[in-house]
């Protein structure tokens, strides 16, 4: 019996130790599976970090991290070649060795009231700030920046991408530059075409002058003959019997030698230029007047005119005979032009500091190659 119990105690310790190493097997089993495991967790962080690495080595803009104390804990390539730092130059060191004032020094004052307002406020957003280089140059910079918290929400730091805003400053520039400049050529396009009118109407001028002295030289010279044509062939006529077949070529003689006379008269009065005489003068007052001596004729029958006269306008320093004089004209010559019958509409008003007339026919209007000869004297198209 105690050797049974002897035999099965030994048995007991077998399978006991049998168990064991069977626990053992597993618990082994399991180690090296969780070290296959880790090593692959391990290698997929290595991964991971290549990755994120990769990204952040490869971003244009550059990369900044602080701590919650304000100091460097990372920056990307792109931040080392823009300050011209090496990275062991940097890292650690207080933020605001980032940034410049207007000095080109360490701005010292960003990083109290902005690092304190971002903190708050947990990110910015292309804020306008300037790194400061290495070498002291100052570079324009679009800042946004974001608070990073651990679990507990605790601030662990900041990371900021700020941009360079020196090409898109400089494009700016250009564009601004280049506004100028088209401004400048549209200014002076508009002073090269003030000169060339101011030309245009002293050549006008001239030759209004010369027209006029050749004119009055003319004038002048059968003024004298005209008048011994008038006076005796009067006589001639005066003395001729009322039934002398004569009388009627005689007649003729008398009227055209007149007609030469007021054509004579006119042209003197064109070369004496009349100094005008202005006074206040109601401009609607004189377009009807204008209107009353000539609407009764003949070349008016067929012409509805339309008068949009404004009761509003100031009185304007004007000859009024001599306005009324261009007026009748233009009437005249809007109602020659329309000889089937038509419209003229006569609209007055105030434009700047100046009062507007308009004459607007249905007529076949001026073709453009004559616009500019219509202040030529004795210009005509008519027979
Ligand atoms: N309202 C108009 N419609 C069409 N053509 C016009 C008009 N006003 C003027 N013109 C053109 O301008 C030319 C010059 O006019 P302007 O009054 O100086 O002389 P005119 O009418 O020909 O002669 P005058 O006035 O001495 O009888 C006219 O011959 C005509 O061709
Ligand atoms: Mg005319």
């Amino acid at each position: 019996m105690g050797e049974r119990v002897v035999e099965s105690q030994e048995q007991v310790q077998e399978s006991m130790w049998i168990e064991i190493i069977k626990r053992m097997e597993t618990i082994y089993a399991e180690l090296a599976n969780s070290q296959a495991e880790i090593e692959r967790k391990n290698r997929e962080l290595i991964e991971a970090k290549e990755f994120t690495d990769n990204i952040i080595r490869s971003m244009i803009d550059a990369l900044i991290v602080v701590d919650s104390h304000g100091n460097i804990k990372m920056v990307n390539r792109a931040t080392l070649d823009l300050l011209g730092y090496e990275e062991k130059e940097i890292i650690g060191r207080p933020m605001e060795v980032l940034f410049a004032n207007e000095d080109r020094k360490p701005d010292k004052s960003f990083k109290g009231p902005c690092f304190k307002r971002l903190i708050e406020e947990g990110s910015v957003q292309n804020l306008e700030v300037d790194f400061h280089t290495k070498g002291g140059e100052r570079i324009p910079m679009a800042l946004s920046g974001s608070v990073m918290r651990d679990s507990t929400g605790e601030v662990i730091g900041v990371v900021g991408v700020a941009k360079d805003l020196r090409e898109m400053k400089k494009l700016v520039a250009e564009a601004a530059a280049a506004e100028a400049e088209r401004a400048k050529a549209a200014e002076l396009e508009k002073a090269y075409k003030e000169l060339q009118q101011l030309q245009e109407q002293l050549i006008q001028s001239e030759k209004m002058a010369s027209i006029g002295e050749l004119a009055a030289g003319v004038a002048h010279e059968l003024n004298n003959p005209l008048t011994g044509i008038l006076t005796f062939s009067h006589l001639l006529l005066k003395n001729t019997p009322e039934h002398d077949a004569q009388r009627a070529d005689l007649q003729v003689i008398v009227d055209e030698a007149v007609r030469c006379k007021r054509i004579v008269q006119g042209l003197l009065g064109f070369a004496r230029q009349k100094d005008p005489e202005k006074s206040p003068s109601d401009i609607n007052k004189i377009i009807e007047e204008s209107l009353m001596l000539l609407q009764n004729q003949a070349a008016f029958h067929n012409i509805r005119i339309i008068k949009e006269l404004n009761s509003r306008l100031p009185l304007i320093m004007v000859d009024a005979g001599q306005i009324k004089q261009v007026f009748m004209n233009i009437i005249l010559n809007a109602a020659q032009a329309m000889p089937e019958g038509g419209s003229l509409t006569i609209n007055t008003g105030a434009r700047d500091n100046f009062i507007e007339v308009k004459f607007i026919d249905t007529g076949c209007g001026i073709p453009e190659e004559n616009i500019h000869r219509l202040f030529d004297p004795f210009f005509t198209t008519k027979a």
